[in-house]
């Protein structure tokens, strides 16, 4: 599902290059749910934004579902970005002046719904998803009245309005309360489970990363272990 071969980035600061990614190999297959761990400044979002296009390496490639994207014209590339996958930016990255019920309805908005044969609509989906993460109570809310915790919450629901068959999020329960991360992880374990989400999360919660299958470690742009687990079992909030 997703193929990276020795991706390298390197960023030009004034006179120096910054060497951030220093050649990562990995492959991630079908429905599989992937922690990527590290200290910070290990180079994880880069990562994740090289993982979605978002950014291009200064060599190497990324395979998405047999499509090498580094090669990919931008039109190509947004179309591809926008049928396979979900991303939830570090900074959430919601519009101000569209309510939390349209910002997760605005990738339906823009792209129709390829991947959900015969729903016509996604509102329904939508209002499931802020259900989900326990914002019921919030839709109507523009972001600057929801919290980090519930932007957040509203930035992943906005991930999975499509049904990508790859969500990729940096942080996701970063700002989260336990009770709220439980909801979070909750919703991320039943789209996995479910309905076969490929997920790779970014995460400094060592409790996260035990409900993944995969676990791979980044230190200064290398990584430093990559490994199978059983994962952990979670019982859903109200099971
Ligand atoms: N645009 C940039 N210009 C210069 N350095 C950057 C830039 N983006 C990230 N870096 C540097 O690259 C390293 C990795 O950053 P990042 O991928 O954000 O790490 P992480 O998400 O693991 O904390 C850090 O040392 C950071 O300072
Ligand atoms: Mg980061």
């Amino acid at each position: 599902m997703i193929v990276v071969s020795g991706i390298r980035k390197s960023l030009r600061t004034g006179s120096t290059t910054v060497e951030i990614l220093k050649g990562i190999d990995f492959t991630i297959a079908r429905g599989e749910f992937a922690a990527i761990m590290g200290a910070s400044g290990s180079g994880k979002s880069t990562l994740l934004g090289l993982l979605a296009g978002l950014d291009n390496p200064t060599s190497g490639t990324v395979t998405l579902n047999g499509t090498a994207i580094s090669n990919l014209a931008e039109d190509k590339l947004a179309q591809l970005r926008g049928r396979t996958i979900g991303f939830v930016f570090q900074s959430y990255q919601l519009i101000p002046t569209l309510t939390a019920l349209e910002n997760v309805m605005l990738p339906y908005e823009l792209n129709g719904s390829p991947n959900v044969a015969g729903e016509a609509n996604g509102m329904a989906r939508a209002r499931q998803l802020l259900s989900a993460v326990g914002l019921d109570s919030r839709v109507d809310h523009y972001p600057v009245q929801l919290s980090g915790g519930e932007q957040q919450r509203v930035a992943l629901a906005r991930a999975f309005i499509l049904r990508p068959p790859i969500v990729l999020a940096d942080e996701p329960t970063g700002n989260l309360d336990t009770a709220n991360g439980s909801h979070v992880l909750d919703l991320l374990l039943h789209l996995n489970r479910v309905e076969g989400t490929t997920l790779v999360l970014v995460t400094h919660d060592p409790v996260l990363a035990t409900y993944a299958g995969r676990r791979i470690t980044l230190r200064d742009g290398l990584v430093i272990s990559d490994e199978t687990q059983v994962p952990a079992q979670h019982t859903p909030a109200g099971a």
